[in-house]
């Protein structure tokens, strides 16, 4: 990139809080897709939960915010601006908007966030520093959904994030360690909740990799009924067809629509549309 960082975000050290959300006119939901746990299925579900509503002819953006860059390697997608463009005030965000699909748009990322990471952390206002996000993505106002999927860092990109979305949803594997990134999630969203001006709030808890016939994983849907009442979506199973897609850069629709993966997500994507709130 080479280029000295210019965030978008220019003299705004007195920001208003209380118009952090006011500034779109069409609805467009924003949800954050996070748990500090790794590999809890928060690309998969950003990428299929995209695709699926897209499906349903809502127009929908996914934003990668892991220097990974999964989001574009799983779905065939290159563009040579990327989140970090963006956020660094070298490209307006519309400009690193790529069509993946028919209604599905992606801005990918790649390993230049962790310079994006480095230049946030130079900030000496933290709130500030949480925002450009944010400031990055306000112009864009055309979509119906904007889909952010989170590293599992506990990162100012995360923060970022959290400060963007209005909702969370936060994919939880069937294992113990999950269960332990998640309640730092819920941490944060008690934090993030009392800052002045932004709401976020927990739409979903998804179970994900879940095993029917595991006792483990039973009781750990329990525990998660327990946690989250009424909070808790319909399990996403493991299923190998999910993974595959991944690997043909094919959402799972696409892939293998037949399969427990597309039944799993298809259902997801009706509670999210039905969620209003
Ligand atoms: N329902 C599923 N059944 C089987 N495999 C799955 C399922 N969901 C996701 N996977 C696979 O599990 C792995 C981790 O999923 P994914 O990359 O979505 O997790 P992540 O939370 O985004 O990880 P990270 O924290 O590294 O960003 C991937 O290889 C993915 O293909
Ligand atoms: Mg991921």
């Amino acid at each position: 990139m080479g280029k000295v960082a210019t965030f978008p975000v220019p003299g705004i050290m007195g920001i208003d809080t209380g118009t952090l959300q006011g500034h779109r006119t069409h609805m467009t939901r924003i949800l954050a897709i996070l748990n500090y746990k790794g590999g809890t299925g928060k690309t998969t579900t950003v990428i299929n939960l995209a695709a699926g509503l897209a499906l349903r002819g809502e127009r929908v953006l996914a934003v990668d915010l892991d220097p990974q860059g999964s989001i574009g390697v799983s779905l065939g997608v290159r563009h040579p601006r990327t989140i970090s463009h963006a956020m660094l005030g070298h490209a307006p965000a519309a400009d690193c908007i790529v069509p993946a699909r028919e209604n599905f748009d992606v801005i990918i990322s790649d390993t230049e966030l962790f310079q994006v990471e480095g230049e946030l952390w130079r900030f000496n206002n933290d709130s500030v520093a949480r925002r450009v996000l944010h400031h990055t993505l306000k112009p864009i106002t055309d979509y119906d959904y904007i889909l952010l999927d989170c590293s599992h860092a506990i990162s100012l990109l995360t923060q970022n994030a959290l400060l963007c979305a209005r909702e969370l949803l936060v994919p939880i594997a069937m294992d113990y360690l999950a269960m332990v990134g998640t309640r730092q999630v819920l941490q944060t969203l008690k934090t993030v909740g009392r800052i002045p001006g932004h709401q976020l709030r927990l739409t979903l808890v998804v179970p994900t990799m879940y095993h029917v016939q595991y006792r483990k994983d039973q009781e750990v849907m329990a525990l998660l009924h327990r946690y989250f009442d009424g909070k808790v979506a319909e399990p996403i199973r493991s299923n190998v067809r999910v993974a595959e897609a991944a690997s043909h850069q094919k959402t799972i629709f696409e892939y293998a629509p037949d399969s427990a993966g597309a039944v799993d997500y298809a259902r997801l994507v009706e509670r999210i549309a039905n969620d209003v709130g």
